[in-house]
C-alpha cells in the first residue's frame, strides 16, 4: 500500500474547506491531523471541532494525530469528532496498552507514535493492540522542518521487529521532511504512509500531491479506507 496523507498543518486555515476539496477531487483518500497541546509539543494547533467540520462535508480518512501529553483523556472525544484512526505517542501516555485497547474500542484504528529518540522495542509488548506504527522523522511539534537521516534505519529496523512479531500487516507511517526527495528511500526501508505538509501545501497542491502520489505503490488497504 502506499498512502500521501496531507498534513493540514501547512494548509491555509482561511481556504480550509477549498484545499480540502481539491485534494480530495486530486485523489486524495487521507487527511493528517496534527492536534497539538501546547505541553507535549511548545505549539497549539486545534482540536475536536475542526475535526467535526472537516467529517462533515469530507469523506477522507481522518488520521489524527495527537500531541498531547495524557491522550487517554481525549479518545472518546476525538472518536467522536469522526477521526478514523488516532495516534498516540509513547513519550506522552503512561498507559498505552489500555489507551491503545481504548481507541479500538471506539472502532477506530490505532496508532502508536515515537519520537526520533524513541526506541522501536517501545512497541514490543503492545503489538496485538497496534492498527499502525507512526515513526516522527523530525522532531514533533512544526511542520517544514528537515527528515533526520537516521530514522531510514529506524524505519528498516521497526519494518522487520514487526514483521518478526507477526504484524506483516501493520504499516509504517512517516511524518516529518517527506518530500519528493526524502520519499524514496523512506519508502525503501519500508514504510506505507507518508504525511507531508509543507511538501503538499507549498504551491500548487493538486500538482504537489500528484507528482508525491505517483512515487508511491498500489492503493491503500480496503480496511485503511473510510466507508461511507
Ligand atoms: C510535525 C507534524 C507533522 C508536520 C509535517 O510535528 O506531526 O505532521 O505537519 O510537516 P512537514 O511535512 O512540513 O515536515
Ligand atoms: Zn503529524
Amino acid at each position: 500500500m502506499g498512502i500521501i496523507a496531507p498534513s493540514i498543518l501547512s494548509a491555509d486555515f482561511m481556504k480550509l474547506g477549498e484545499q480540502v476539496r481539491t485534494l480530495e477531487e486530486s485523489g486524495c483518500r487521507w487527511l493528517h491531523i496534527d492536534v497539538m497541546d501546547g505541553m507535549f509539543v511548545p505549539s497549539i494547533s486545534f482540536g475536536m471541532p475542526l475535526i467535526k467540520s472537516i467529517r462533515k462535508d469530507s469523506r477522507l480518512f481522518l488520521d489524527v494525530h495527537l500531541m498531547v501529553k495524557d491522550p487517554e483523556r481525549y479518545i472518546h472525544e476525538f472518536a467522536a469528532a469522526g477521526a478514523d484512526s488516532i495516534s498516540i505517542h509513547a513519550e506522552a501516555c503512561a498507559h498505552i496498552d489500555r489507551t491503545l485497547q481504548a481507541i479500538r474500542d471506539e472502532g477506530v484504528k490505532a496508532c502508536l507514535a515515537l519520537n526520533p529518540a524513541t526506541s522501536v522495542h517501545a512497541v514490543d509488548y503492545v503489538t496485538d493492540k497496534l492498527d499502525m506504527v507512526l515513526l516522527m522523522t523530525v522532531n514533533p511539534g512544526f511542520g517544514g522542518q528537515s527528515y533526520i537521516p537516521a530514522m531510514t534505519k529506524k524505519t528498516r529496523d521497526m519494518r522487520q521487529l514487526l514483521d518478526e512479531n507477526g504484524c506483516e500487516n501493520v504499516p509504517i507511517e512517516v511524518d516529518g521532511g517527506i518530500n519528493g526527495s526524502t520519499i524514496g528511500e523512506s519508502m525503501e526501508a519500508g514504510a506505507e504512509i507518508f504525511v507531508a505538509g509543507s511538501a503538499v501545501f507549498r504551491g500548487d497542491l493538486a500538482s504537489n500531491f500528484r507528482k508525491l502520489s505517483t512515487r508511491t505503490l498500489g492503493e491503500p488497504q480496503d480496511d485503511f479506507v473510510r466507508i461511507v
